[in-house]
């Protein structure tokens, strides 16, 4: 059985459709069975439709409260029946409705703790610093705090721009996000304090039939 996620983007949609073309392969353990956006006319959507991948989209200002839009996005998401919601480039906080009822997973251009938030590499070019990288994370009420579950280093090059530093860093991103995913999805996770374990037990597919706890969490 696939673990079911459920993907949120709101730009380009590469890491998506890095997750995309791994699900196509039985083996990956997990299926792609919903795309949510924050915004319409992106091409993150545009590459679902064409998977033929069901999309919705909640837009923050349709709602009259921020938390009304948790609550919408939260249902919308439910009705997909996730095991894991995966935020990749999702350009909004996610509120409590959303984080108590599933598990999610961020991926971040930086290497958290240093320069979280929405300007991650424009903040370390700034910074000066000579390597940065991208971390795939828990996510938890925090801006990028969540706990930490795999991260690798990219070096900064001499002329490097925000662009193509990026860029950069989205090579690495995409094959991390699939790797983690595809592990979590494969040999399961457990999470005790801030400690991510992976292989640590049973594969979460199936889980979210019965309540929002897929993994194990172990405080
Ligand atoms: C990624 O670098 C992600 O970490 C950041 O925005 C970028 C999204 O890229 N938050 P894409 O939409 O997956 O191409």
């Amino acid at each position: 059985m696939s673990v079911r996620l459920v993907v949120l983007v709101s730009g380009s949609g590469t890491n998506l459709q890095a997750l995309l073309d791994a699900a196509a392969d039985d083996t990956f353990g997990a299926a792609v069975v919903a795309v949510g956006a924050d915004r319409t006319g992106i091409e993150g959507l545009a590459r679902a439709e064409r998977a033929g991948v069901p999309t919705f989209v909640e837009r923050v200002g349709d709602h009259p409260t921020r938390d009304e839009w948790d609550e919408r996005l939260a249902g919308r998401i439910a009705e997909h029946k996730p095991d894991l919601v995966v935020s990749a480039g999702f350009m909004k906080i996610l509120g409590p409705r959303v984080l108590g009822a599933f598990p999610v997973v961020n991926t971040h251009p930086a290497l958290l703790p240093a320069f979280p938030g929405a300007h991650a590499v424009r903040d370390a070019l700034a910074y000066g610093v000579r390597v940065t990288g991208c971390t795939v994370h828990l996510v938890d009420a925090g801006v990028d705090t969540g706990p930490v579950i795999a991260q690798e280093a990219v070096p900064v090059r001499e002329g490097d721009d925000e662009e193509s530093l990026h860029e950069r860093i989205k090579t690495v991103e995409r094959r991390l996000l699939v790797e983690t995913v595809g592990r979590m999805a494969r040999e399961g996770w457990t999470l005790t304090g801030r400690t991510v374990r992976l292989g640590t037990g049973r594969v979460a597919a199936g889980q979210a039939a019965d309540g929002p706890t897929p993994g194990r969490i172990t405080k």
